[in-house]
């Protein structure tokens, strides 16, 4: 990738009183579980039924040789294919024998051994999306057969929704009954297994039925999945960010708006543009889901993935997801406060050419200045009193990590200008 040179001016101005307000105290998931998003791995994206044994053994190590696991990247889940196409007698599920020849109950004490976790798919309805048997009329079984293998992650599909099975009930008054009666399987299963569910995806352009599924969705599931599936093109990208990014208010601890997986690694988007993805996910507090070849990652992309700074941001305990307070031409600005009253800020610039935006402080949810910017790629600082502008390459962000400088004493004098280097 051609790297572009940017620069960020800071100015030092007046002060003006912030008016605007944030959620303070976030109430916790019903489960206690995923109280920040979960972080690991998904084979989906990057590998569709292409999964074996070996290679979720072979993506653990390289987690843990990587350091990726060190980090938080720990959930190993296991998405569509993975079973036979009938069960067994008994009325089990069954993993495909030439798949997985030792067995899931085996793959999730070799996870655990490594201090790893381990997720599966399935799916609500009749079938998965790839035609496997789903668990509807068999929810407590297979909720017992995934808490007897060890399972600590069931992502929930809703390809093949039992419809008939409800007359006069609609789309989501189905999706609640039947995700609920799973929602209390697990929680009976006497294991903490993270309730992941899809059924907003699946009303996705449609309003009225999407607003009714979010109304009840974070009362359920520990994460819903928002948006079509990501594949590794900008134009993904870009889809599951704006689907994703106004949805704030449904975010909190336990509870977190999935936007898919991270292609950061795979071809499809320049480096640049991986960084943006994380950023962008990091700031909307959205599960990060390694989906490429873990155990081949280019050091760029490692470097990425490993960034600690914007990780941070991700898993930051308060759990407030990102608004977006602001447009300014292609360049969209997205704010979220940290635990000890911080903020993190990302300038998204999702137009063809370089672009410049400047924002008040107010306007991002701190009250005064001077604040302390520390730009979480270049890791570069700089002060403001109380406005930002900065200069974004196309597809790129400008991240900050921001703290009022009062909170600071060891910060000298700030210089009035800053230059910014963006690759
Ligand atoms: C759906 C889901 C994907 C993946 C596939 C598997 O499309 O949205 O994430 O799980 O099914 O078939």
């Amino acid at each position: 990738m051609r790297l572009s040179r940017l620069c960020l001016m800071v100015f030092l101005c007046s002060l003006s009183a912030s008016p605007l307000a944030w959620a303070t105290s976030p109430p916790r998931s019903e489960n206690g579980l995923a109280l920040t998003p979960p972080m690991g791995f998904n084979d989906w994206a990057h590998y569709g039924c292409h999964i074996s044994q070996r290679l979720f053994v072979k993506t653990a190590q390289a987690l843990l040789r990587t350091g990726l696991a060190r980090l938080g990247y720990r959930d190993v889940n296991i998405d569509d294919c993975w079973m036979a196409r009938h069960r067994n007698a008994y009325g089990q599920l069954v993993a495909r024998r030439t798949l997985f020849p030792r067995g899931l109950k085996w793959l999730g004490h070799y996870l655990h051994a490594h201090g790893l976790k381990f997720g599966i798919y399935e799916d609500a309805g009749y079938k998965t999306c790839q035609g496997r048997p789903g668990m509807y009329g068999h929810i407590r079984e297979d909720v017992r057969t995934f808490a007897a293998w060890g399972v600590d992650y069931l992502k929930l599909d809703y390809c093949d929704p039992p419809m008939n099975r409800y007359p006069g009930l609609d789309f989501s008054q189905v999706a609640h009954r039947v995700y609920g009666a799973v929602s209390r399987a697990l929680r009976h299963s006497g294991r903490a297994i993270v309730f992941s569910c899809s059924p907003p995806a699946y009303v996705y352009g449609q309003p009225k039925a999407y607003a009714e599924v979010m109304s009840w969705i974070g009362s359920v599931c520990n994460l819903w999945r928002t948006d079509d599936d990501v594949y590794d093109a900008w134009k993904s990208i870009l889809a599951n960010y704006q689907g994703n990014v106004g949805l704030w208010r449904y975010a909190h601890p336990g509870a977190w708006n999935d936007p898919d997986m991270l292609e950061v690694g795979n071809p499809g988007l320049t480096l640049c543009e991986q960084r943006t993805q994380f950023s962008l996910w990091a700031e909307m507090a959205a599960p990060l889901l390694i989906s490429t070849d873990v155990a081949h990652l280019s050091p760029q992309a490692l470097a990425i993935l490993s960034n600690r700074a914007v990780i941070a941001v991700d898993q930051d305990p308060l759990g407030v997801e990102a608004r977006r307070v602001r447009r300014e031409g292609p360049i969209d600005i997205l704010s979220r406060p940290l635990v000890g009253g911080a903020h993190a800020v990302v300038f998204f610039n999702r137009g063809p050419a370089v672009a410049r935006a400047t924002v008040r402080l107010t306007t991002l949810g701190i009250r005064r200045g001077p604040v302390l910017l520390r730009n979480l790629w270049t890791g570069k600082a700089a002060v403001a009193r109380d406005r930002i502008t900065v200069r974004v390459a196309s597809h790129g962000v400008v991240m900050f990590r921001i703290r009022s400088v009062g909170s600071h004493p060891a910060i000298r004098p700030a210089p009035t200008r800053a230059d910014w280097v963006h690759n």
